[in-house]
């Protein structure tokens, strides 16, 4: 036979052999079971119908933000770095009537969450699936609701004894500041309304570009694959190409292996060792400061402080919530690689 005669026998022959044995092609994969199910099915809907049993207090809470949170989103959620504040913005007369005035008024400068959240649930189910960031789904139902229960704090809807529960949370959203703020007048809702987009087209004085307001840091672009891929092909929001941004963990030889506490302290969401994220590379950390004195006590300073200036027109937040020993050991991380 002909070198292709051969393969086509040979695919035919397995093709009959394996026809000849398997299932009908209508019996391909299986049933899902109960607990793949399970496992899926864990969304929070608006009338809390999905919200799993637990609860967590204020206190919890302020415990897993600093750990978890606030190296992104700030000790009090007002962080602009890494995306727009989560708090702020909202008043105790919003509370009261149910619709955040500076909404309207515009006199707050960016709309923190917290003024648009219309259902707590909401909240609660994105913080469940979504983060923090670089480890989605890692925390527990309980520290959930003890997050969740944080922010609300810090947002002054909840006083800071409060434990929130699957049995309460139905009384916090009377408290939701924006809670009878949703539109449902708009095109989005009714495709046969109006959209209510009431702005001109700018025609004088325009910007050349537009600044985005925040912005995501390489190091956590990675962690949900390529969202240019993953979103719809149609529309003006395509989704950002977020792949490949992260180099493999390639070392400077001057440094020894990163310490754990990097990234158990959010380091890395804005550091890597070998390049420039939003902050600079510890490598080049490092080779500035090559023989300086005092180091350890420079970055201590340096990585509890935070700063800005010195390299370029973003600001390292003050890291409040990273232990003592924590700063030690990194400090002395990058002042033995500087000697
Ligand atoms: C590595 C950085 C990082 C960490 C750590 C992090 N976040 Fe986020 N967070 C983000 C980014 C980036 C977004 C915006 C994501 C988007 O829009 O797709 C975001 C969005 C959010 C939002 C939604 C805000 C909105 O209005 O849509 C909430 C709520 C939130 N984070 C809470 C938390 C909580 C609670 C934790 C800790 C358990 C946490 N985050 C940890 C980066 C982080
Ligand atoms: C939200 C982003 C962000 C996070 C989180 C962050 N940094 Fe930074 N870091 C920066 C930026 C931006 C700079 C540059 C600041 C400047 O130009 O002065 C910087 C600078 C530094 C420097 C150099 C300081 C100097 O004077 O040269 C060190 C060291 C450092 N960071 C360590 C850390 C450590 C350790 C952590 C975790 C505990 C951390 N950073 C968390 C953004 C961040």
């Amino acid at each position: 036979m002909a070198p292709a005669a051969v393969l086509r026998s040979v695919v035919l022959g397995m093709l009959v052999a394996g026809g000849a044995h398997a299932a009908p092609a209508t019996s391909v994969g299986r049933a899902a079971t109960a607990a793949e199910i399970a496992a899926w099915n864990i969304d929070v809907r608006a009338d809390f119908a999905g919200l799993p049993k637990g609860a967590g207090s204020v206190a919890k809470g302020e415990r897993v933000w600093e750990a978890r949170c606030a190296s992104c989103h700030g000790t009090f959620a007002e962080s602009n770095q890494v995306f727009t504040p989560l708090v702020g913005g909202t008043t105790a007369a919003d509370i009261a009537s149910g619709h955040v005035a500076s909404l309207v008024k515009g006199d707050v400068p960016q709309r923190s969450t917290i003024m648009k959240l219309a259902h707590i649930s909401t909240l609660w189910d994105y913080i469940n699936r979504a983060m923090p960031w670089n480890a989605p789904k890692s925390l527990t139902t309980d520290e959930v609701y003890a997050v969740t229960a944080y922010i609300l704090n810090l947002a002054e809807i909840v006083p800071a004894d409060y434990v929130l529960s699957d049995r309460n949370m139905a009384a916090v959203q009377q408290r939701l500041p924006n809670r009878d703020g949703l539109v449902r007048l708009d095109a989005m809702w009714q495709t046969r309304g109006k959209g209510d987009v009431r702005n001109l087209a700018c025609m004088r004085n325009c910007a050349a570009q537009v600044q985005v307001t925040s912005f995501l840091p390489d190091s956590a672009r990675d962690a949900h694959g390529n969202l240019a891929e993953q979103n719809r092909l149609v529309g003006q929001v395509r989704g950002t190409a977020t792949n490949g941004t992260i180099a493999a963990a390639a070392r400077t030889p001057a440094l020894s292996a990163a310490p754990d506490a990097l990234a158990q302290n959010g380091c890395t969401g804005c550091h890597a060792v070998d390049k420039r994220v939003i902050g600079p590379g510890f490598n080049e950390v490092v080779a500035r400061y090559q023989g300086k004195a005092d180091l350890q006590t420079y970055f201590i300073g340096k990585i509890r402080g935070g700063g800005a200036g010195a390299w370029g027109a973003v600001a390292m937040p003050p890291q409040a919530q990273i232990k003592e020993a924590d700063v030690a050991a990194i400090a002395a991380w990058l002042a033995a690689a500087a000697r």
